[in-house]
Parts: structure tokens; C-alpha cells; sequence
């Protein structure tokens, strides 16, 4: 049979897959390696077995992992309940979640029998005295409880030509070529041996049943080996029943051998799990025997310390849980943890009760489009940035496209637009057959530098689209006055600067058109949808005429309940942008969560300042005093003169580390088309040029925890941290 063996090179993986190729067996294991190569093992070299270096967490990246499979031996896990308790998440991840995707993969791909390595410990607290595969489990560590979830979940995957099988182990023992001393008997045997001690905790009353780790992997054999009927959705308990030890008896039948051990029994917290187990079903069904007692691993145990004087048994390497706390400091990309136990993302919509009320009840009205939740969405969206006017579209890139159509830019005109921005503003330009001319950003706001507006002012020049970015107002005296100077509309793409202020003023109130986003990530959403502001009622009425398709009336005015109805009349020739109903409703909800919203993004802002701004390698936003900024985006930028790594190559670690990144934006001159078609180059915007490849965008939204923003930071600096020593 071909085998496939997660934790193939672990402590009992080792002799697991030893047995296998005893047997004539072909194995391919899949192991993460954290522990490295298991040097010792007579089979690294053996033509039957493949190895492949990986993660469980990450199979799909190893589309191949179960071709030719016939059974699968799944080892791999966070083994032990300390190094569970460091980090429930994780111990979550691996060896629930990751452990049922496995084994569904498993069945698709025509896998017939799936052996997941358990544990006795899923009894826990022991209910009742000796306790068989028919008694109640209380597992009472995250290890146990985590092995107990994943047993439940595999057991209803079974199916006819699909067998889950459940092997329960003892606590094991003994001698592997990838040695552990974190065993209850190495432990106390490699303690007793170079320091003279055996440390017992707990009390030292609990039963646990021992078994050798050869003897395990002999089990195991037994049951990739067996027909089917007799393992098909089985639980087995895998041990002897002479081998349930009272942890103190254990001890002193150890001492007992290595003269001058002297027994300390740590009065700590009783140790609630004791269980002392029946391993009668096991034994009965595949005449197991064990081969090797206590007393020889004892022996193989001194030996391995004798072999290696200057080894200690103490470090990392032999104890789990010290080794995953070193892994956590290492990259990912170096074999590593990630810093954060589950994916941060970058940005997150915020939606409670009160929006899903809305949005039910605006269903429910039968008014889906158009509908008076557009009207009320606009005048206190009005209100709350100080606006004369508010007219509801469908999307920002929709708002900007309107006021450029009122304005009657047409074909063959110009408009001023920085390059950082977002694409979706050039399209539009383009679309028409207005020519964008991009100036460059300031290097500090990465905002249009208003001092460079005039030189690329032309006859045919129409209007100025200055960005927000990232909710960081732009100069707007100053790109006013170029803009007066030469009468260009202005058109302040706010997408990113819902709550800002510009000198005072709340951004919405300032320029002739501010358009806003609600896109999903924005600071408030409405799904999709965008907003213009402006101070001119009867240029707001015609903007909604241009939204409509050009008619006079919506459907809401023709059909409503105080309707009149009367032919339509086609005003011009418009389109069809309004925003929903269902999303006015949801608008409403959300702007009065703005204000708590954004006082939750500054504090975030203040956090990330405060920790990140010692570190020399990159630079933080900077914020002019004139402006109340609305944290829409945290970008960073790396300082590539001090780092010899790309940004991009450090975004890519970020990333591993569960770090949601984003750019924002990489400059549109940069495009190849972009090039081709608007005749521009990189060195005509060097700013931009420059920072496109060095800005990075850091998780920034209301739902981020003081522990979020931690990983984040501490991802940032072991990456940076790394990227300065190598
Ligand atoms: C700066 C900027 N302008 C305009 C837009 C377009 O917004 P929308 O998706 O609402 O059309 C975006 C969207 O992300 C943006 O970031």
C-alpha cells in the first residue's frame, strides 16, 4: 500500500514509518520539519520513501499530496497541553480544523481509511474507574478538548468506501530518532539521570496509561493493515492495561533504578486529569501485545544521554512547547509561526443589528431602488458633513463621473489628477475622452502638491480631482487658488475622507463637488455607493436628473403615495446611478455610527504611531497640523535605501506572518497603458514614482482589538527585525 504519513519524521512518525517500510510499504510523509530532519532514521535514504516538506495548514499548496493514496496516518498536530494552552487558536487551526479539511481531501480523492492519532487524555477528568471506548469523555486541557472536537468531526465523515479510524495512544515512552524529553518517562529518567531528581507535579496521584512508542507504531501498522469492516468508524484505545501508572509509582519505580534520584513531590495544583484506561477492545482484536517495558526504555534513554554528554535534553528541540514559543520569533518564511494566530484583515465592514433592521424593513416596504431612505440618507449625511446638498449615487467613481458630466467635460479636455489614486477616476477620464494629467504628490501626504498644479495647466485644462488619501485632506486653499486662477472646477475625491477637516472645516463643505465613497472597506459603507456634496440646491436637483437616466421624476415620485402621475419628461441624456433604497437604509445607520467609527480609527492611528516609530526602516504617516485626518488607511512606507529587501517581498512576510497588507495605490502612470495611452512616464511624477514602490497599507478598521494591533506590530518588527540581519 502507499501510505501517506503527516508527522512522518515526528517523535512516534519516525517509527511509524519505520514499521510501514518493514511491512513493504511505501510511505510519503508530509511534516512541517520544525523539529529539522531526524538524522538517526535508518530510512531517510530509503527509495520508498518520499518526503515532503509542509504544513497541514497549508495542503492545498501540495495539489499532489494524496495521489495514489490508499491510507492516510494523520500524526500531525500540536502535541501537548502546554503548548495548546500557549496558543488555543492555533491548537484550534491544527488539529480541528485542519485535521477534518484533511481528511474530507482525504475522501474526495478516494482515500479508504483515515487513522487519526488521538489521545487518552480525551477522558480527562475520569468518569468512572477504568475507562473503556463506550465511557464519557471530559476532556479538560485545549489539547484534549481539540483531539475530542476533531474525533466527532471525523466520525461523521465516514461512508462506505471512507473510514475514519480513532486511535486513542497512552502517554508514550521511549527512544525515537527524533527524540522528545517533555514524556512524562523520558522526562523523569533524563532528569533522574543529570540532575539526580525527579520532579513530580500535580500531586502525583493521577493514572495515566504509558505505552513505547515502537509498540504504538507496531499498533497503528495493525490497523492501516486491517480489513475494512473491523476498523470502519472505530474509536480504539491504544495501550495495555498493565501499563496505567500512578505518576508517583512511576517515579519511584524509576528512582528505583538510577541510584541517588531523589523524589520531589511539588505541592503545586492538583492535576485534575487522571485516567486509568481498558485497552481490552484493542488487545482483543489485533492480539497486541506490547514488546517493551518501562524498564527497557529506561535503558534506551541512558543511552542516548551517554551518547550525546553535551546534548541537553532540556533545550527547545526536545520540549514542544519551548520550541513553538522559539518558532513564534522566527518568520514564516524561515519555517516560523505566524505572529498572529488567525488572519488580521486590513479592512472590515461594521454592521449590527440596527443596519440588518433596516434593511428589513426597507424590504420589506417594497421599495428596493428608489425610496424615501434615499432622501433622508442625503439630508443627514448633509448635515453631518456641513453640506448644503447631498446627492446619493451608486459609487464614488458614479459621483466623480457626474460632476464631470455637469460640468460638460468632454472629449478632447484635460483634467488634473495626482497618479496615486485609484484607477477607477482615470478610467472614468478616459471613458469620456478627457485626457487625465497627472501631477505629482507631496512626499510627505503622498496628497497632489498643489505648487506643481499650475505648470501642467493648459487651455483645455477643465478641472482639478485632488485625492483624500487616506483620509488626509488635501491643501485645499492652496489647489483652490490655481483652480481659481484658471476657473477649473474642483472635484475633491473625499472616497477616503468621510470625518476629515480641513482647517476647521468638515471635508464635504469645502469644495464645489466632494464626492464620498461607501464601498464595503470605506469608513462607513452602504455595500456599494457614493455621495456628492455641494452648496447649490438647483446644481444638486440636476445632478440627480443626470443619476436617473436623465428623467425628471424617479419611480418614487411617479409612483409614491402622493405621486401624479404625468408622462415623463427626458431632460437629457443621463444615467443610471442612483443609490438603492436598501442601501440609503443601511447609509442611515452607519452615518450615525461615524463619529464612533473614526474615534476608534485615530486611536488605532495613535497606537500603531506610538509603537512603530523607532523603527528606522520605515516611515510613518505624517499628519499637518491643519487637518483632523480620518484614518481611512494606514500606510507606512518602507525606506529602501535602509532595507535590502523589496517591499513587496516584505509585504509577502507580512502576509505570512497573517497580516492582511495592501497598497494604496500603486501609481496609475505606471501602468503600461496608462503610458501608452496618456503619453506619460515614470520620471514625470518621480515622487510617485518612487513611493509606489515602497507604501504599505497596515490593517486600519473599527473591529481591530488592542491584541490585533499588537500582532500587528510585532509582525512588523521580527519581519523588519529579520530583513536587517540577513
Ligand atoms: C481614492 C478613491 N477614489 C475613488 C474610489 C471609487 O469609489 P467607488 O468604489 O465607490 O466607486 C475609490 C475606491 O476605493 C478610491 O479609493
Amino acid at each position: 500500500m502507499k501510505i501517506l504519513v503527516t508527522g512522518g519524521a515526528g517523535y512516534l512518525g519516525c517509527w511509524v514509518t519505520y514499521e510501514l517500510l518493514q511491512k513493504g510499504h511505501k510511505v510519503r510523509i508530509f511534516d512541517r520539519m520544525c523539529f529539522g530532519y531526524p538524522e538517526e532514521a535508518d530510512w531517510l535514504k530509503d527509495t520508498n520513501v518520499e518526503i515532503i516538506q509542509g504544513d497541514i495548514r497549508h495542503w492545498q499548496e501540495f495539489p499532489d499530496l494524496f495521489n495514489e493514496i490508499d491510507v492516510v496516518i494523520h500524526l500531525a498536530g500540536l502535541a501537548n497541553d502546554p503548548t495548546c494552552a500557549l496558543c488555543p487558536i492555533t491548537a484550534r487551526e491544527v488539529n480541528v480544523d485542519s485535521t477534518v479539511e484533511l481528511a474530507r481531501q482525504s475522501s474526495q480523492k478516494g482515500v479508504r481509511k483515515f487513522i487519526f492519532a488521538s489521545t487518552c487524555a480525551v477522558y480527562g477528568k475520569g468518569i468512572g474507574d477504568w475507562l473503556d471506548e463506550d465511557s464519557p469523555t471530559n476532556p479538560i486541557s485545549t489539547f484534549s478538548q481539540t483531539k475530542r472536537e476533531a474525533e466527532e468531526k471525523l466520525m461523521i465523515l465516514a461512508h462506505e468506501n471512507f473510514s475514519p479510524v480513532i486511535a486513542r495512544f497512552s502517554t508514550l515512552f521511549g527512544y525515537s530518532p527524533r527524540m522528545r524529553f517533555d514524556l512524562a518517562i523520558n522526562q523523569m529518567v533524563s532528569t533522574a539521570e543529570r540532575q539526580k531528581r525527579i520532579e513530580v507535579r500535580g500531586g502525583g496521584n493521577q493514572w495515566r496509561p504509558f505505552l513505547h512508542v515502537r509498540d504504538c507504531a507496531r499498533a497503528i501498522t495493525l490497523i492501516c493493515e486491517a480489513e475494512q469492516q473491523k476498523i470502519h468508524n472505530q474509536i480504539f484505545n491504544i495501550g495495555h492495561n498493565s501499563l496505567n501508572k500512578r505518576i508517583i509509582d512511576l517515579a519511584q519505580e524509576i528512582a528505583s533504578v538510577i541510584h541517588g534520584t531523589e523524589i520531589d513531590v511539588v505541592r503545586d495544583d492538583e492535576d485534575l486529569r487522571t485516567f486509568r484506561v481498558q485497552f481490552q477492545k484493542f488487545i482483543t482484536q489485533f492480539h497486541f501485545q506490547p514488546e517493551y517495558t518501562i524498564q527497557k526504555a529506561l535503558q534506551e534513554i541512558t543511552d542516548w544521554l551517554e551518547r550525546y554528554p553535551h546534548e541537553d535534553p532540556f533545550f527547545d528541540k526536545y520540549i514542544n512547547v519551548l520550541q513553538f514559543k522559539k518558532l513564534r520569533k522566527i518568520p514564516v518564511q524561515e519555517g516560523g509561526e505566524p505572529t498572529a494566530p488567525l488572519f488580521i484583515p486590513l479592512a472590515k465592514p461594521v454592521m449590527g443589528h440596527e443596519e440588518e433592521d433596516a434593511v428589513i424593513q426597507a424590504m420589506r416596504s417594497g421599495w428596493l431602488t428608489s425610496g424615501h431612505n434615499i432622501h433622508a440618507f442625503e439630508q443627514n449625511f448633509a448635515s453631518a458633513v456641513g453640506a448644503k446638498e447631498s446627492v446619493a449615487v451608486s459609487s464614488c467613481t458614479a459621483a466623480i463621473h457626474l460632476c464631470l458630466v455637469e460640468a460638460g467635460i468632454k472629449a478632447g479636455d484635460e483634467v488634473i489628477t495626482p497618479p496615486i489614486t485609484w484607477v477607477s477616476t482615470i478610467n472614468t477620464l478616459l471613458n469620456m475622452g478627457v485626457k487625465p494629467v497627472f501631477v505629482d504628490v507631496d512626499p510627505l501626504t503622498y496628497n497632489i502638491d498643489p505648487r506643481q498644479i499650475e505648470e501642467k495647466v493648459t487651455e483645455k485644462t477643465k478641472a482639478i480631482i485632488p485625492v483624500d488619501l487616506a483620509g488626509h485632506p488635501c491643501d485645499l486653499d492652496e489647489i483652490q487658488k490655481v483652480a481659481d486662477k484658471y476657473h477649473l472646477l474642483l472635484i475633491e475625491d473625499a472616497a477616503h475622507a468621510l470625518g476629515a477637516e480641513y482647517r476647521s472645516q468638515k471635508i464635504g463643505s469645502i469644495a464645489k463637488r466632494t464626492c464620498f465613497s461607501f464601498y464595503a472597506t470605506k469608513n462607513i459603507t452602504t455595500i456599494e455607493g457614493g455621495m456628492i456634496t455641494l452648496s447649490n440646491s438647483e446644481e444638486a436637483k440636476y445632478l440627480r436628473i443626470l443619476a436617473t437616466n436623465g428623467l425628471a421624476d424617479t419611480a418614487w415620485d411617479r409612483y409614491g403615495r402622493s405621486a401624479f402621475l404625468r408622462p415623463q419628461e427626458l431632460i437629457t441624456a443621463g444615467f443610471k446611478y442612483p443609490m438603492s433604497n436598501i442601501s440609503a437604509s443601511i447609509g442611515m445607520e452607519q452615518i450615525k455610527k461615524l463619529h464612533s467609527f473614526n474615534s476608534i480609527r485615530q486611536r488605532l492611528a495613535t497606537r500603531y504611531f506610538y509603537s512603530l516609530s523607532e523603527i528606522d526602516e520605515i516611515t510613518l504617516p505624517t499628519v499637518k497640523d491643519y487637518v483632523q485626518h480620518a484614518w481611512h488607511l494606514y500606510i507606512i512606507r518602507i525606506n529602501s535605501q535602509k532595507v535590502n529587501k523589496s517591499r513587496d517581498e516584505i509585504a509577502f512576510m507580512l502576509r505570512q506572518e497573517n497580516i492582511g497588507i495592501g497598497i494604496h495605490f500603486y501609481g496609475v502612470h505606471l501602468h503600461p497603458y496608462i503610458q501608452q495611452v496618456c503619453g506619460v512616464r515614470p520620471e514625470d511624477c518621480p515622487t510617485a514614482t518612487k513611493i509606489s514602490d515602497e507604501i504599505l497599507s497596515l490593517p486600519l478598521h473599527p473591529l481591530l482589538t488592542e491584541e490585533n494591533i499588537q500582532y500587528v506590530v510585532d509582525a512588523i518588527k521580527k519581519v523588519i527585525y529579520y530583513v536587517r540581519h540577513h
